[in-house]
């Protein structure tokens, strides 16, 4: 796990988007794995700058999302379908097609995980896989206790989870309680991981994660045995590491 420490959220931003335009350079039909959430907005921005510069291409590029919350329709504006459209795949020339995010409205979650999980086999696995943090060192929505071991599944949000996703909503109770996320094992199978935290507020979560001993009540923690993992932290989310 190597640490990169820079000075703020746009300097995050600007390195990870760098980062990513180097493997759509180096590999155009790169299998790319993208996160929803505060965090990675200035990543995206980054890179429709870039692609609007002509410094990259899409065209050939997969994507697998991370999560989607269970029982919102992909056209909700709370869907991370929504988001991600919104957000960066309306304005790049990626197809549609080659974008993947799991199905929250399916009534079969054991037949949508297993499609999903074959999907990314199918598809050589991700060739980076960008990821948050959440403050309980969640990744995906993978919450302490997760097994290391999980596929995609269907997940119960922590009490935490729900409080912090409630600022995109109108009122608590809308915010979905269950979501359907890649699970440990899918995210470890990446060939190479870039985890983004930026803020005060997730500085506990990064310490355990980094200095903590390996434990699925950090499910971060588990990173610590990815032979390429990055940690780019912004200089309020690494205030709290020791070294
Ligand atoms: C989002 C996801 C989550 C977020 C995490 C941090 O797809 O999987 O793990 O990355 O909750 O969220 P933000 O970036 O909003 O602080």
């Amino acid at each position: 796990m190597r640490i990169i420490k820079v000075k703020d959220y746009q300097g995050m931003s600007k390195k990870v988007a760098i980062i990513m335009a180097s493997q759509i350079n180096m590999k155009s039909d790169c299998v790319l794995g993208l996160a929803t959430g505060d965090t990675p907005l200035g990543m995206y921005n980054e890179l429709v700058y870039m692609y609007k510069e002509g410094l990259i291409d899409f065209k050939d590029v997969i994507t697998f999302n991370l999560d989607e919350y269970y029982g919102i329709p992909k056209d909700n504006s709370q869907s991370y379908k929504y988001y991600m459209n919104k957000n960066f795949f309306n304005h790049i020339n990626i197809d549609l097609e080659n974008t993947h995010i799991p199905n929250g409205m399916t009534d079969d979650i054991e037949e949508e995980c297993r499609r999903y999980d074959n999907l990314i086999k199918k598809m050589g696995n991700i060739d980076i896989q960008v990821l948050g943090i959440g403050r309980n060192g969640h990744i995906g929505f993978n919450e302490p206790d997760i097994q290391f071991e999980s596929c995609t599944h269907l997940v119960e949000l922590d009490e935490g989870t729900v409080k912090a996703n409630s600022r995109f909503f109108d009122n608590i109770e809308d915010v979905p309680k269950k979501a359907i996320s890649m699970g440990i094992k899918n995210i470890m199978h990446a060939k190479k991981i870039i985890l983004m935290a930026s803020g005060e507020e997730k500085a506990d979560a990064v310490k355990k994660a980094v200095e903590g001993s390996i434990s699925p009540e950090v499910p971060a923690s588990v990173l610590q045995l990815h032979p390429d993992a990055y940690l780019i932290l912004d200089e309020a989310a690494a205030s709290k590491l020791s070294k």
